[in-house]
């Protein structure tokens, strides 16, 4: 006998064919539910969610539930939930980070001031917890509010790291685990809830959703040091400028030689981005990039393991595409 083969991955513009009705349903929710009557509110989130973004996590959401046959109202509203919970997150991310470019945009902060920018991220955050009650459904609530809580921590966890040279591989994993994982976690293992799954599958949705945001957010350090900027919408060396070590960085530090690890640490503790072509070359002599990637790759890999067993069709393939998109993408 034999077996049949999965299907094949699906590329991103495949992905987002088939997942483009039930996205322009959410992005009409989530210009419906920013609405406010106040002003101020309405120009921060707006600038932000006007310039786009990719809206990987409400498309996580949708494919997980599609995956196991779920379509309808309540997904879109879930994946508009976690599309605010992620905006308000890169509010309050670029103020701690004084980052000034995103989505190819100056940042709220840069343009309406860190004040506004923490306030209207949350609005964002309280507006989606109204969305979220609106389903009424115990078991949603207590993963978005246990979700929401671990990356307040995670982002906390990190500012406690910041300028400290001796963050290691496992304080970084530790960092990225709350501050973008676990939201990737909540939106397919709230996809696999809203079809009914059981435990089993609900965990093993959550276990995909959690190692892709591992793969994504490694990817994403790797993007801060060899992007190009025009492609990614941010600016390149907005974690070295913060003190903050990520994994390219922790490995070069690792692996340099004693004169070149003591200057890594000092820029490290003096955020000093200046030192960016040092740190760069630093970074190539150890293959710190290349060490990251493989790293990213692990967690891409896991992900698509984690989806062993379920049924396949267009939507696991969906799946198995996005866990390759994240560590490959160049935005
Ligand atoms: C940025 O997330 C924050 C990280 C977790 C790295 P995205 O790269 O998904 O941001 P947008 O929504 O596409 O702008
Ligand atoms: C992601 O970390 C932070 C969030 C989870 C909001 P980064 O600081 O690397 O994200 P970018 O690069 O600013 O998007
Ligand atoms: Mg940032
Ligand atoms: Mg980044």
């Amino acid at each position: 006998m034999h077996a049949t083969p999965a299907p094949p991955a699906l590329d991103l513009p495949a992905i987002q064919a088939l997942a483009a009705a039930d996205m322009a349903a959410v992005d009409a929710l989530i210009r419906r539910r920013l609405a406010s009557d106040v002003v101020l509110v309405n120009q921060v989130a707006e600038h932000l969610v006007a310039a786009g973004g990719k809206r990987l996590r409400p498309m996580l959401l949708l494919l997980a539930a599609r995956a196991l046959g779920h379509r309808g109202p309540d997904a879109h509203q879930l994946a508009a939930v976690v599309e605010f919970i992620h905006t308000a997150t890169l509010l309050h991310d670029d103020v701690v980070d004084e980052s000034d470019l995103r989505r190819g945009r100056k940042t709220a902060n840069a343009l309406f001031g860190n004040a506004a920018s923490v306030l209207v991220g949350d609005f964002l955050y309280s507006r989606s917890f109204q969305l979220m009650v609106e389903l009424d459904r115990l078991p949603v609530m207590r993963i978005l509010a246990d979700t929401t809580n671990a990356i307040a921590e995670g982002e906390v966890l990190q500012l406690l790291h910041v300028r400290n040279p001796d963050t290691d591989e496992p304080a970084y994993l530790k960092v990225i685990e709350r501050k973008t994982a676990v939201l990737f976690a909540a939106a397919t293992r709230l996809g696999a809830l809203l079809a009914g799954a059981g435990e089993a599958t609900q965990q093993r949705l959550h276990d995909y959703g959690l190692a892709l945001g591992y793969a994504f957010q490694i990817a994403d350090d790797v993007l801060d040091y060899s992007a190009d900027e025009a492609a990614l919408g941010k600016h390149l060396g907005d974690d070295l400028a913060e003190g903050k070590a990520t994994l390219p960085l922790i490995h070069a530090m690792l692996h340099s030689d004693a004169a070149t690890r003591d200057r890594l640490r000092a820029i490290v503790e003096a955020g000093e981005v200046e030192a960016m072509p040092e740190v760069l070359a630093a970074i190539e002599a150890t293959g710190g990039l290349a060490y990251s990637r493989r790293r990213a790759d692990d967690y891409a890999d896991a992900a698509e393991r984690a989806l062993d067993g379920l049924d396949d069709n267009n939507a696991v393939a969906a799946l198995r595409g996005l866990a390759r998109y994240a560590v490959r993408r160049d935005r």
